[in-house]
């Protein structure tokens, strides 16, 4: 395949891109700052002023963003711009409460336009191919920011958007993609829809996807890429920092997303005592964007869970492939547990499904997590080799989690397909 051209800031040095991030910061820091009246009151009350940045270093001095700020501000009161000046609105919905809503002005649009096609040719797409777009359109950022993006490199957009598995599976038969776009459950919901019609999902014309918006385990990424016959490929963002495209993963190394960090500052804290930690350390993501508009963010808390990584393809800096957000934190019994733990100790075994879901319960004043996992066609939940599994899983679980956990079994459609992002975690403990 022909080699892309590569964006000159790409292949900056650090110190090169050091010096870009410094300036940017200190014109982020002002912008919000004397355009935002929660930005500035914030400041106040830290004590900080945009002039006290000195080096990259100083961020720690300013205060972190929240959800919460976003909800307290609904809907439009953190813009540091007329509403006016915004082309675009997006919210995300989130489990409780308000929606969070974010907006872009015209420049913001051509910046996420930019990274978003950045990413695509990282993933591996080159202008001229067709890629189907399966994130939901509307106000969830994935469908649009794929789209924009994918326009911008000179792909030929397919924009489908969730739903309808049957008619993707037909369009991506039909209209013959390179590249899908598509969270990673649902590419098991169409991959299953294929063989639903007969059809092997390998035999299709898909050679690549670029997968993300919930959290998702290499186990998984070989499960897809062995089933499909395709390369997939991470892409990670988030609505307050932009949308997809925040960072995304290059083909070539597979080593965990490339952080475009010449638009987004990224530091890793300690979630408890909010101290930023040392590059390799684990701890919680936090961003600061380096020129948006509408929106500005200063230290907004991502409550994702991760490392920063040296360059690989790149010279910007990576992040590993996300464990989990504090939100889908299970503690069963003291014991810290993730959803993607539990899934890397499922795709080991044949047995077993990838579709899965975690259950909480409360039997008298102890928490008990149920593991509920798929039996893969053609075995069914009462075999003995399935069975067996079960017991094994569980097994695995207590041995390398150190929880105890129920496993039940379900027959192939037993746990609720997402359209969109995969509810990993069903807590049904208040409701007991
Ligand atoms: O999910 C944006 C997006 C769309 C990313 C399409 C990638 C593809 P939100 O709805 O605001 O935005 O949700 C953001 O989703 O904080 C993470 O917890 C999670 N997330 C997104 N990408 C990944 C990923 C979009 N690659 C939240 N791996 C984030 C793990 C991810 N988690």
């Amino acid at each position: 395949m022909k080699s892309f051209p590569l964006e000159p800031i790409e292949k900056a040095s650090v110190d090169e891109l050091r010096s870009l991030q410094l300036k940017r910061l200190r014109q982020t820091l002002q912008h919000a700052y004397a355009n935002s009246p929660v930005y500035r009151r914030k400041f106040d009350e830290a004590g900080v002023h945009p002039d006290h940045l000195r080096t990259l270093a100083d961020l720690k001095k300013f205060p972190f963003t929240t959800k919460k700020d976003l909800r307290d501000s609904y809907p439009f009161g953190m813009f540091a711009v007329p509403r006016e000046q915004c082309v675009r609105i997006h919210a995300s919905s989130g489990t409780t409460g308000k929606p969070t809503v974010v907006g872009y002005t015209r420049n913001d649009i051509e910046t996420w336009s930019n990274v978003m096609a950045r990413s695509i040719r990282a993933a591996g797409a080159r202008p001229g191919e067709l890629v189907h777009v399966s994130y939901g359109y509307g106000l969830f950022t994935g469908g649009l920011g794929a789209h924009y993006g994918a326009e911008k490199l000179g792909l030929t957009v397919v924009p489908f958007g969730g739903g309808q598995t049957e008619r993707q599976v037909q369009l991506v038969t039909d209209f013959k993609p390179d590249i899908i776009m598509v969270t990673p459950s649902y590419m098991l919901a169409i991959a299953d829809e294929f063989e639903r019609q007969g059809m092997d999902p390998r035999e299709s014309s898909l050679r690549l996807g670029i997968f993300g918006a919930e959290p998702w385990t290499n186990d998984m990424r070989q499960a897809i890429e062995k089933r499909m016959g395709i390369d997939a490929v991470d892409i990670y963002g988030l609505s307050e920092v932009m949308g997809p495209g925040v960072a995304n993963e290059c083909v070539e190394t597979k080593d965990g997303p490339t952080i475009w960090e010449d638009h987004f500052y990224p530091e890793i804290i300690d979630p408890e005592t909010g101290e930023p930690v040392a590059d390799g350390e684990l701890g919680e993501l936090v961003f600061t964007s380096l020129t948006k508009e509408a929106l500005p963010v200063i230290r907004y808390r991502t409550r994702d869970l991760t490392r920063l990584l040296p360059g690989t393809a790149r010279t910007m800096r990576r992040m590993e492939k996300i464990t989990g957000r504090s939100d889908d934190m299970m503690i069963v019994r003291g014991v810290n547990v993730f959803p993607t733990q539990i899934e890397e100790l499922i795709l080991k075994r044949a047995e077993l499904a990838p579709h899965y879901q975690c259950i909480l319960t409360r039997e008298g004043p102890l928490d008990c997590l149920t593991v509920a996992v798929e039996t893969r066609p053609p075995l069914v939940p009462e075999s003995d080799a399935a069975r067996n599994a079960a017991e094994a899983l569980q097994h695995e679980i207590k041995a390398y989690i150190g929880t105890t956990a129920k496993i039940e079994l379900r027959p192939a459609g037993g746990i609720e397909r997402s359209l969109g992002k995969a509810k990993r975690v069903l807590d049904q403990r208040s409701a007991a």
